[in-house]
């Protein structure tokens, strides 16, 4: 751990709670494309398959709201 300079994605992009997806696009649009089109997905799957159950996704699973 001290000679892998390994982090945890810490300093995540704060989302606005309305239109997440919207100003995701203004700042980053191909970057907001991917996270609606296979991070969100995929993580709901990886959810669904290690607790067995449907869990909700959305972009504030992982973002903050701003
Ligand atoms: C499974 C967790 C997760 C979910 C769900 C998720 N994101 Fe992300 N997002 C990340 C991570 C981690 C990064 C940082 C990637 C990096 O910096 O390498 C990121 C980066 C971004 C960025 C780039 C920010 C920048 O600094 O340029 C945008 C824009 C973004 N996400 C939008 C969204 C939107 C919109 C949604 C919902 C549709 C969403 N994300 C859902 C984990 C997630």
């Amino acid at each position: 751990m001290d000679i892998v300079d390994f982090k945890m994605p810490n300093s995540l992009y704060a989302l606005p709670e309305k239109d997440p997806v919207a100003e995701a696009q203004t700042v980053d649009e191909d970057t907001a494309k991917f996270m609606v089109e296979k991070v969100v997905p995929m993580f709901s799957n990886l959810l669904h398959q290690t607790t067995g159950k449907g869990t909700k996704v959305d972009c504030f699973t992982c973002h903050q709201k701003e």
